[in-house]
């Protein structure tokens, strides 16, 4: 996949970094992009593989810086072959103490942070008559999960936007497809009370967490062109917890 750029969003730690090293062996180039500036900038310098890669600071939220700065990809790196939109937050609570502003953040980082990189890619995508999109959901986004309203309702906005985009750019031989993980270990599950982790683990058939490489594997397929004729799908991965 050599001269292809992939730009991948939430990559300075957890899946998004894991996701950058297992595309990093396929001979992407790569352009990482996280909140975390610093962060970002290290996991770039820690690649391993043939391609160019690049660490930049930003927030998916900012509509314009993310025009910018994937209008500055497209020029330095020739091309935009994918994005993978894996920036995402938690704010849990129950709906009765949830208040409009832990409703905004997660609904502003996680969704519309998807449509602001959807919105700056899809033309150049539709241009290069090319391009793969992959957005990472979650399983909470399909079943729904007490003290996550929020989360949940992100989640499945972006099984839906993906499933649009899917129908409004395949003429371009532009797909978009989900990936829904489950239990995964990471920063993010790692704040959960040991409570709720035995309750969760209890639930999946394979009787263990999933780790970062088990979505990673998944983000590298979807990117490939053994998925060529893969589009508006949600790939759960989940260690069969909502079967
Ligand atoms: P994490 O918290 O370890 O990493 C998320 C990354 O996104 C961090 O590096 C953070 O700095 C970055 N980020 C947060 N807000 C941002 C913003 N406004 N702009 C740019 N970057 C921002 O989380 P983890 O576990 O690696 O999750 C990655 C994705 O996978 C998220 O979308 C999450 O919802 C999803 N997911 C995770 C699951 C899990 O069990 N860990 C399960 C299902 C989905």
């Amino acid at each position: 996949m050599e001269g292809k750029c992939v730009i991948v969003t939430g990559a300075g730690r957890g899946i998004g970094l894991e996701i950058a090293r297992t595309l990093a062996t396929q001979g992407y180039d790569l352009l990482l992009t996280d909140v975390d500036a610093d962060g970002v900038k290290a996991a770039a310098a820690g690649l391993e593989g043939p391609g160019r890669f690049e660490g930049v600071g930003g927030d998916v939220r900012d509509f314009d810086a993310v025009h910018d700065l994937v209008a500055k990809a497209a020029e330095d790196f020739g091309n935009i072959y994918g994005v993978v939109n894996n920036a995402g937050v938690t704010k849990d609570t129950l709906l009765v103490r949830m208040s409009p502003e832990d409703w905004k953040f997660v609904l502003d980082v996680n969704l519309t942070g998807t449509f602001n990189f959807t919105r700056a890619v899809g033309p150049i995508m539709m241009r290069q008559r090319e391009g793969r999109m992959v957005n990472i959901a979650s399983v909470i986004g399909l079943s729904g999960n007490a003290g996550q309203a929020n989360y949940a309702a992100s989640k499945a906005g972006i099984i839906a936007l993906t499933k649009s985009v899917a129908k409004e750019l395949g003429g371009r031989n532009v797909t978009a497809n989900a990936v829904a993980p489950g239990f995964i270990a990471t920063d993010m599950t790692a704040e959960l009370p040991d409570k709720v982790k035995a309750a969760m683990l209890s639930q999946i058939p394979l009787k263990k967490l999933g780790g970062p490489g088990d979505v990673a594997g998944v983000v590298k397929f979807l990117l490939s062109p053994d998925a060529a004729y893969i589009t508006g799908q949600t790939l759960v991965v989940d260690g069969g917890m909502i079967v």
